[in-house]
């Protein structure tokens, strides 16, 4: 399906997608293991790559369109989407503001590092880590003469989520090209976005692999469980796309055993998953999301989950500037 909607050009695509012949090796002496593969989004070329680089295609085309001359968001301090967002920004020639959560750092490093370099404006929030203060950051903006976009926490509006509906058709004719049948995508899941984008792009696309997300966040008492948040974001996006179909949260596969000491606390899942990977491979992943999920995917495996019929695939998200911002936990 052609995706008729702005969008502006930011990443190489297509990202690689390859099998894992070393891991799928090493992990079948002990278990039942799938074979395994990977789709290199933390490859998408941008301000060293990540799975936003494909919401901001459309986020910007959007911003561009509405004659916007400025990108507002927040996040975590070490907020990959927030990079990202700051790498577009240079790019396509608009000012960034970034709200982040915390106080400013004695030493910068990691993503904040490479926010410094791609030139944003950085305000501290706090105990606000999702964006909270944006309203407000847009107001006074708008007061001093800017025409501010916001992008949503995460990059996860109906608009961001496009680029993983577009995902998921460059991912098919990379099925076919390579004669794969992938059973299931195994991926780190936290704003929606791209967990919402990859299910209604299977449905366009009649892909028929079990998506399976990996929670990274816990969610408040006071916000939504995160398959509602998941399936509203499904459900814009079918508006979007004059598409009839509906979802339910119970459609979505969602898993939330690995959510550990909570967001952003490195443990021994994520340590040993990067090491594996690492000296498996030769890809590195990152400790908070691509490291939490990829950790879940071999205890899914130890588990039994998949059989060795399955072809799994592990979807890279990104987020590998986040290790040099955690050396001291990654080396315990
Ligand atoms: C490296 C990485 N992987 C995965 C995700 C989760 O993607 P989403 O927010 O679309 O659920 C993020 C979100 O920030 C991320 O930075």
């Amino acid at each position: 399906m052609k995706i008729n909607f702005p969008r502006t050009n930011l990443g190489f695509w297509p990202t690689p997608m390859h099998a894992c012949p070393n891991l799928t090796k090493r992990l079948a002496k002990s278990h039942d293991t799938p074979s395994i593969y990977i789709k290199r989004d933390d490859q998408s070329g941008l301000g060293l790559g990540g799975n936003k680089v494909r919401k901001l295609e459309f986020l910007l085309g959007d911003a561009i369109e509405q004659g916007c001359d400025t990108l507002i968001t927040g996040g975590a301090a070490q907020s990959n989407h927030c990079r990202q967002t700051a790498a577009a920004a240079a790019k396509c020639g608009l000012q960034c503001h970034l709200v982040l959560g915390g106080e400013a750092p004695d030493h910068v490093n990691g993503n904040l590092l490479l926010d410094h370099l791609f030139g944003a404006n950085i305000h501290w929030a706090g105990e606000h880590r999702k964006g909270e203060d944006l309203p407000q950051l847009a107001k006074d903006l708008q007061k001093s003469g800017r025409k501010p976009y916001l992008v949503e926490y995460g990059g996860s509006s109906k608009i961001g989520a496009l680029g993983f509906v577009a995902a998921m058709a460059e991912l098919k004719k990379q099925l076919l090209q390579t004669r794969t049948d992938i059973t299931h995508i195994v991926f780190a899941s936290s704003s929606g976005g791209t967990h919402a984008g990859l299910t209604v792009g299977a449905f366009i696309e009649e892909l028929p692999i079990t998506l399976y997300g990996i929670g990274i966040d816990k969610r408040s008492a006071q916000e939504a469980p995160f398959n509602a948040l998941v399936s509203g974001i499904c459900n814009g996006l079918g508006v979007l796309l004059d598409i009839e179909h509906r979802y339910q949260p119970s459609d979505l596969t969602l898993d939330e055993q690995f959510l550990g000491g909570g967001y952003g606390v490195i443990g021994d899942l994520e340590r040993r998953a990067i090491a594996l990977l690492a000296q498996s491979e030769g890809i590195l992943l990152d400790p908070i999301y691509s490291g939490r999920a990829f950790g879940a995917m071999i205890a899914l495996i130890e588990q039994g989950v998949f059989t060795k019929k399955d072809q799994v695939l592990f979807w890279h998200t990104g987020g590998t500037p986040a290790l040099f911002a955690n050396a001291s936990l990654l080396t315990q």
